[in-house]
């Protein structure tokens, strides 16, 4: 394990992330894992900063409300048959990592652990969250990704960066 800046491999994790990057929350000793291909990293009340972007009816959503707390994961590897289990079913009905056979490995600074996969990983603790609403939310963005799914926004959790490192 490697520890590294937070916004090392940046250029490389957001093009990850544009794809396929895995988002962990953990609560009352249970693990779930979701994809995610939205989320920013950057700085904010000068703490390096991971904004999450989950919907409202993810079990994701309703974990990190509970635990204001997760970690993200860029994969270094293929991880495309495990990110079918991991983005199509929610961890309400099914123990996804054990459909997937990974493990995950503890974090140092927060409860929940990291996929235990090739990558870099970040430990996060929610500094702010706020759910979306239409209100000032431009038209076109509303009418692509939100008519269809009404009152299913999204919440912005903004977290501090508490650790980052990279492991083979
Ligand atoms: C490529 C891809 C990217 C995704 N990105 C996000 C995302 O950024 N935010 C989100 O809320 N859901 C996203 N999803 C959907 C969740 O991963 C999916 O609904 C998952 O089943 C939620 O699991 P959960 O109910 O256990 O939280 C994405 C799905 C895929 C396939």
């Amino acid at each position: 394990m490697q520890t590294v800046p937070f916004n090392f491999n940046a250029s490389k994790n957001l093009e990850i992330l544009s794809k396929t990057a895995f988002l962990t929350t953990h609560r009352a000793g249970k693990t779930n894992i979701m994809v995610t291909a939205w989320g920013a990293i950057g700085v904010m009340w000068k703490l390096p900063v991971y904004v999450a972007m989950v919907r409202k009816s993810r079990y994701s959503y309703k974990l990190i409300e509970k635990t204001r707390e997760f970690t993200v994961t860029f994969p270094y590897t293929d991880l495309s048959k495990a990110a079918e289990v991991f983005g199509q079913s929610s961890g309400r009905n099914v123990d996804k990592l054990a459909l997937t056979g990974l493990a995950t490995r503890p974090a140092h600074k927060i409860t929940t652990p990291v996929l235990d996969v090739p990558g870099m990983h970040l430990e996060c603790s929610v500094i702010y969250a706020r759910l979306m609403s239409a209100e000032k939310l431009n038209p076109a963005i509303q009418e692509l990704w939100y008519d269809r799914q009404r009152n299913n926004y999204h919440a912005f959790f903004v977290s501090q960066i508490l650790d980052s490192y990279i492991t083979p």
